[in-house]
């Protein structure tokens, strides 16, 4: 299965195994409510699309990946709760509807996100022993800590906020991104590859630099449609880096080639797939994706 087809069971994959996780994990009513509101029944799905299309890609098929991909969403809606929070981002919008901490309230926000987070970790923890190495495990909680933690994702976060209202250099730019938004998409990619038994260490050397150019590229588009979308096609305000003066490609390389850059990784990225031959093919159309899109 390819294109938009391939996206839209991604996504109809993700939503059960995520209301499943949650089924489970029983957390007090207003609590489950509120990660539920962030985590279920929405977003593009794109993290979750990207652990199917690298397990697909490695041969890895079947529950393990519907596992990954609700770990990776999971810790994904814990950082927009969080990111959109009144000391972070302050925003109030997000895939259109009221973010956390407006539909609830702050203190509701932060352990929601915080639970999120912890979920995603569990879920991995959990898979059952007949589907994956306990070695294979091991690396696939060591990738995702590594990715959501002080060296990854939340290393980004704050190099975004130090850099607010501030000039920073490309190469600073380049870190910042490449940790607050590729990070864990890489780390999607990886753990989709070691559900593979038969995973080489050539195949992942090949995502990881696939992933760390679409996982820059995917944040250098969002800055774009900052300026270029709507609201109503973002689902979150648009113009809302410039409203706080985030530091952001266009902002700093002017808006052609900002998208100059964004074509520039797609087709780093796409050299890396030659080794897939068609099994690569959904992580083109990823790829594609990333920097088309258009929310
Ligand atoms: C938004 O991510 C946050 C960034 C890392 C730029 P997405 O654009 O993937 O958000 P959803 O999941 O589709 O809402
Ligand atoms: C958010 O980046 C990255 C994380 C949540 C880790 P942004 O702040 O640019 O994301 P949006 O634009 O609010 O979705
Ligand atoms: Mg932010
Ligand atoms: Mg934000
Ligand atoms: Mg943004």
């Amino acid at each position: 299965m390819h294109g938009a087809e391939f996206l839209k069971q991604a996504q109809a994959q993700v939503e059960v195994s995520l209301a499943q996780a949650l089924g489970q994990c029983q957390a007090s009513p207003r609590l489950a409510e509120a990660m539920a509101y962030s985590v279920l029944d929405g977003g593009k799905r794109i993290r979750a699309a990207l652990v199917y299309a690298a397990g697909h890609a490695c041969g890895a098929q079947g529950a393990i990946l519907d596992q990954l991909a609700a770990a990776v969403e999971a810790l994904h809606a814990y950082s927009l709760i969080h990111d959109d929070l009144p000391a972070m981002d302050d925003d109030e919008l997000r895939r259109g509807k009221a973010t956390n901490h407006i539909a609830f309230d702050e203190a509701t926000a932060i352990l929601a996100g915080d639970a999120l987070q912890s979920l995603a970790f569990e879920i991995i923890a959990n898979l059952p022993a007949q589907q994956i190495a306990p070695q294979q495990q091991v690396r696939m909680l060591r990738v995702l800590s590594q990715a959501a933690g002080a060296r990854g994702m939340v290393a980004g976060q704050m190099l975004d906020m130090e850099a607010e209202q501030k000039a920073v250099s490309l190469a600073e730019l380049e870190q910042l991104h490449g940790h607050k938004t590729g990070a864990l998409i890489n780390a999607s990619i990886q753990l989709g590859a070691l559900a593979s038994a038969s995973v080489t260490e050539a195949q992942l050397q090949a995502l990881d630099t696939y992933g760390k150019a679409i996982g820059l590229a995917f944040q250098v588009q969002d800055d774009i449609l900052d300026i270029e979308s709507d609201t109503q096609t973002l689902g979150k305000a648009q113009g809302a880096d410039l409203a706080r003066g985030k530091s952001t490609y266009p902002a700093l390389l002017g808006m052609a080639e900002a998208k100059l850059k964004a074509q520039k990784l797609l087709n780093e990225a796409l050299q890396e797939l030659e080794m897939f031959a068609l099994q690569g093919q959904q992580l083109a159309y990823l790829a594609q994706l990333i920097v088309t899109r258009k929310s």
